[in-house]
């Protein structure tokens, strides 16, 4: 709900739990007065407090009053240059040289629906779900005008915000850091939760108390990155899972970006979230319009456990266009950990026939199909199958797969190309490189030109003719290095500052055209595993490779974190052979079941000569996700214990919306002696049910599981247990 209050000049935004509000001041600036759990209304500016401050100016209208200052007032959009030194959302170069836009509100409008942006992702509303406020302000001296966009959905709790540039004026523009997000919080007694990793461990949780400063998160490569996710959480000191004011901001985006948070002077505190500024510069010629990629915003009155299912549910229903929405996906084997490069047609039939006997559904084939591709220093562009491995063409190997009751899933990584490949050698060009440097190699490929239409025109054609006449179910489009030597021959030396961006939306653009091409198949992200799972390409692909780390214990880690923003369903998560290749590990087959089963499910391993028990483990393992599926797809996900907790397991349940169903699921840690009893207290049942523990053959009182526990009996190194409760009336 959307209110304006016109003697006040407020604007209110209410979702089921939480209120934002923005009030126009009698100098027209557009102050933050309210983001915190729902209150009725009124104008929340009298919280604000005036006071002379030393060296924060005072605007020309502002006269001999000293209170005023654009440097200590909450704002909702802030734009450097004109007295506010704090971070700015917006930085403008205007005709004249000078980087002192000064923005005003000029009007607003309110609409039913939600707004859309073009060639960007964003949250999209269903039927009357969701309402659009557009806060038009202008720098009328710069002939600048700023579109603020706000997306309440009240249902789901999530406010959405972009931003829009446009240039009225006569002369060019120049963008130099645009966030559609600046959230002004009038305290600073806060934590900053982010997530955050490295190549094969990605996302890891961190959380500190705000130091005095900006501090910040980010991508330089090109990919929202392996190293620091597009998300950020405030919160109480003292929040937790289920209590504490927390609010959590998503951005939409895949390439360079920042997260950053200042702890002001005065014990304030703005987060903004936009295009990181490095090598950014978009010049804006009169007429023209510059869009800044969505944020998505939660406040949680009620903790972390409450912010992450708002996200995941918005995520789920707003979010993805899943053609596998409302039918289950297909459980899956992907060749890559079974054979590399290294395979033929036959030997992919016998892995295949093998996974079918056990219950899997489509085969993925992997990397090294086209091409001369039997390592990774060639052939990345030519798109063409490989007819001695697969003589029978990719048509011929679905046509078979098919005749065995599997569908084909495919490995493509359009961006790249190979120095030894026909593309590169027809086309030395769309490489990204400047004049006279020697290329920077990354997994020995290069990175192809993306802003530029027909290098996009020529991908997309010889992967369609690939698949010509192939009935494809899915598409794993990969990308295997960071952008570096960032330079396009189609833009001029002044505008190379606009090229990550414009890449990004390449990538959007090719994506687009891959989900119209082919509907029918579902499109799985990934880059190097999770160097690039954001909710911007979850978008166009409706899961991502989580990590190519798929050693149980290290997963559970990097999918307890990615939990904090993103659902379960979205996270591709595979069961792998042991001892493990990025760890060398060994854990039990049956909990590295459980730790795939909370994602979107399959298997990357050789089956075809795994002891008879293991066969008939995997077998069970997926009978018990299918039946599984809809709860862990639409349920509500608890964390109820965090992994790497010395002698503590790790768990976590999901709940059916009814509370009548859950799935729990707890994995020990290493070997320890003399190990505590533990109870396990577990969340979101109804108090009011019994609930029949299959496993344990009990039945229990919903209210005695959450407020007492569940007696978790001794585990051995890594064992897990997976329990299924189901309410008995
Ligand atoms: C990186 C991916 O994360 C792996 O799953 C696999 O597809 C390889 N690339 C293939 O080159």
């Amino acid at each position: 709900m959307i209110v304006w209050e016109q003697r006040d000049r407020l604007i209110t935004l209410h979702t089921k739990n939480a209120t934002y509000q923005m009030k126009v001041d009698g100098y027209g600036v557009l102050l933050h007065t309210w983001y915190g759990p729902r209150i009725g209304g009124g104008d929340l500016s009298r919280l604000i407090r005036y006071a002379d401050r030393g060296f924060s100016p005072n605007p020309a209208e502002a006269g001999r009053d000293r209170t005023y200052s654009l440097d200590t007032l909450p704002q909702e959009f802030s734009c450097a240059g004109a007295g506010d030194f704090r971070l700015p959302a917006l930085e403008l170069e205007l005709p004249d040289g000078s980087h002192a836009a000064d923005l005003r509100y000029v009007r607003h409008e309110i609409r039913p629906g939600k707004y859309a942006l073009e060639g960007l992702p964003a949250f999209f509303s269903g039927a009357e779900d969701a309402d659009t406020l557009i806060v038009t302000l202008e720098d009328r001296a710069a002939g600048v005008s700023v579109e603020l966009l706000y997306g309440v959905f009240e249902e789901y709790d999530l406010i959405t915000r972009a931003v829009r540039v446009i240039n009225r004026g006569e002369a060019p523009v120049c963008l130099c850091r645009i966030a559609s997000l600046c959230l002004d919080l009038p305290r600073a007694d806060l934590d900053l939760i982010t997530l955050d990793g490295s190549y094969a461990m990605e996302r890891r949780l961190h959380r500190a108390p705000l130091r005095p400063g900006v501090q910040s998160v980010g991508s330089v490569r090109g990919m929202s990155s392996h190293q620091h996710n597009p998300f950020a959480v405030l919160c109480d000191r003292d929040a937790g899972e289920e209590h504490g004011l927390c609010w959590g901001a998503i951005l939409l985006y895949s390439g360079n970006f920042e997260a950053a948070v200042e702890r002001g002077q005065f014990e304030d505190a703005r987060l903004t979230m936009g295009i990181h500024p490095f090598h950014f510069r978009w010049t804006l010629g009169p007429g023209e319009t510059f869009t800044a990629p969505e944020t998505a915003l939660v406040c949680s009155p009620g903790g972390l456990g409450p912010m992450s299912r708002q996200f995941h549910r918005a995520i789920r229903e707003r979010l993805l266009r899943d053609p596998y929405q409302d039918r289950p996906k297909p459980v899956l084997l992907n060749s890559w950990e079974a054979f590399c490069m290294d395979f033929d047609q036959e030997k992919l039939l016998s892995l295949a026939g093998a996974a079918r006997e056990l219950g899997v559904e489509l085969f993925v084939l992997d990397d090294g199909w086209f091409g001369r591709r039997n390592d990774d220093t060639t052939s990345l562009g030519d798109w063409s199958v490989n007819l001695e491995k697969l003589p029978d063409g990719l048509r011929g190997l679905c046509e078979k797969l098919r005749g065995m009751g599997m569908g084909l899933g495919l490995w493509i990584e359009p961006e790249m190309v190979s120095e030894d490949s026909e593309l590169y050698r027809a086309h030395p060009d769309w490489a990204l490189c400047p004049p006279g440097r020697p290329h920077i190699r990354s997994r020995q490929q290069l990175v192809l030109d993306f802003t530029r239409p027909e290098v996009r025109e020529y991908v997309f054609r010889s992967i369609r003719a690939a698949l010509e006449g192939v009935d494809i179910k899915y598409i794993k489009w990969d990308m295997n290095r960071p952008l570096a030597q960032v330079w396009s021959p189609s833009l001029p030396p002044e505008r190379q500052g606009e090229f990550y961006h414009r890449y990004v939306l390449g990538v959007y653009d090719l994506l687009e055209r891959f989900r119209r091409e082919w509907p029918q198949a579902l499109i799985e992200g990934c880059a190097g595993g999770g160097g690039r799972f954001d909710a911007g390409m979850l978008y166009y692909a409706p899961q991502i490779w989580c990590s190519d780390n798929t050693d149980a214990v290290d997963r559970l880690r990097i999918q307890y974190g990615t939990s904090f923003a993103y659902p379960p369903c979205v996270m591709g998560a595979h069961v792998s052979a042991c001892p493990n290749g990025q760890n060398g590990r060994t854990t039990p087959l049956e909990t590295r079941g459980t730790a795939a089963m909370s994602g979107a499910f399959g298997y990357e391993l050789d089956v075809r000569e795994l002891p008879p028990e293991e066969k008939k483990l995997i077998s069970r393992q997926i009978a018990e996700y299918q039946e599984n599926y809809d709860l862990i797809r639409r349920g509500d996900y608890y964390r109820l214990s965090p992994p790497g907790a010395e002698g503590v397991p790790a768990a976590w349940a999901h709940v059916s919306p009814d509370r009548r169903e859950a799935l729990v699921s707890i994995v020990a840690g290493p070997a320890g002696a003399a190990r505590p009893f533990r109870t396990l207290r577990l969340r979101g049942l109804d108090p009011a049910l019994n609930y029949l523990v299959e496993g344990d053959g009990r039945s229990w009182p919903g209210d005695v599981l959450m407020a007492a526990g569940w007696p978790v009996p001794s585990m051995g190194e890594y064992e897990c247990i997976r329990l299924r409760l189901r309410a008995e009336t």
